[in-house]
């Protein structure tokens, strides 16, 4: 298994930590426009491989996409992150054209990869992919969803004071700070619906905290977060590398589904070895299905600012 990640950032050297520790993967190719600056990154990596007791090959290159050729799974990280007050919309400018001569290069070394894009927006620019490649579109992931999961059972955790294992919790609809629809009435704690044990205004709470959870680090870091973003990548590639058929939230292309169609926006879906194998539609109340209608209007209005 060969994973390339594209961007050497912060979030992109994070995903192949992540990656490595995980030890699923033989190699991880880091790739930047940065002279000298992935083959840094990779070397320090491999400098942690006796001490966290990893095997995967992590290796950098500075824009040489040969190196990345014959990758199994490559993920986007390339583009600008926000900054404290922007909005991930904000940013589509520059890294549309970034993500679109990124996708290319790595389709010509790699014609047999499944993508993961992070870049941001990232349900445009997971739509981006969709329109400017011929790849079918189980082999296209926007990864959104699973972070912002994350981050939910993460406030979940806190206002019940529990430990995160007891917490299940999804989030759907884009990935920013007005298009995310977490799923409350859905969240359990041990399988017991956390309105049993929560007031509305801590649901309320976890909800709003939720949704700005990206801005609330951005303004507390300066930039965009990465401990998560590439933890959450690092469980995508695990779950296709291994063929787990697990389930994650992630942008993909709706073709009907939910009621929504021409739009790449967070879903559940079932991961394994051929990326995205199975769309699952849940029941939804009234309330979320005018949410997730909501928030793909604000997608797509997103979409419309691309050149495609
Ligand atoms: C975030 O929410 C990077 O969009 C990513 O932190």
């Amino acid at each position: 298994m060969k994973i390339t990640v594209v961007g050497a950032g912060a979030v992109g050297a994070s995903c192949a930590e992540y990656i490595a520790i995980k030890n699923f993967a033989s190699e991880v190719v880091l790739l930047d426009i940065k002279e000298g600056y992935a083959e840094g990154k990779a070397m320090d990596l491999m400098q942690t491989a006796s001490l966290n007791g990893f095997d995967t090959k992590i290796t950098g290159t500075t824009n040489d996409y040969s190196k990345t050729a014959d990758s199994d799974i490559a993920v986007i990280t390339s583009g600008i992150p926000r900054k404290p007050g922007m909005t991930r919309e904000e940013l589509i400018g520059i890294n549309a054209g970034i993500v679109k001569t990124v996708s290319s290069s790595l389709l010509k070394h790699s014609p047999n990869a499944i993508i993961i894009v992070v870049s941001n927006p990232m349900d445009t620019m997971t739509y981006l992919v969709h329109k400017t490649t011929d790849l079918p579109k189980h082999r296209i992931i926007g990864m959104g969803g699973a972070l912002d999961s994350a981050r939910f059972k993460y406030r979940l955790a806190e206002v019940l004071e529990a430990p995160i294992s007891d917490i299940d919790g999804l989030v759907i609809g884009g990935h920013s700070d007005t298009g995310m629809v977490p799923l409350i009435g859905h969240a359990t704690r041990n399988s017991v619906k956390v309105s049993e044990f929560l007031t509305d205004e801590q649901m309320d709470y976890v909800v709003q905290e939720t949704k700005v959870g990206g801005a609330t680090l951005t303004k507390l870091l300066g930039t965009s977060a990465w401990y998560a973003p590439g933890a959450a990548v690092s469980s995508l590639a695990h779950a296709i590398a291994c063929d787990q058929k697990k389930m994650f939230p992630c942008s993909t292309l709706l073709e009907g589904e939910y009621g929504l169609d021409d739009i790449c926006i967070g879903v559940p879906v079932i991961l394994g070895k051929n990326g995205i194998e199975k769309i699952v539609e849940i029941e939804l109340s009234e309330a979320e299905k005018t949410k997730m209608k909501e928030s793909a209007e604000g997608v797509k209005k997103t979409n419309g600012l691309l050149d495609v």
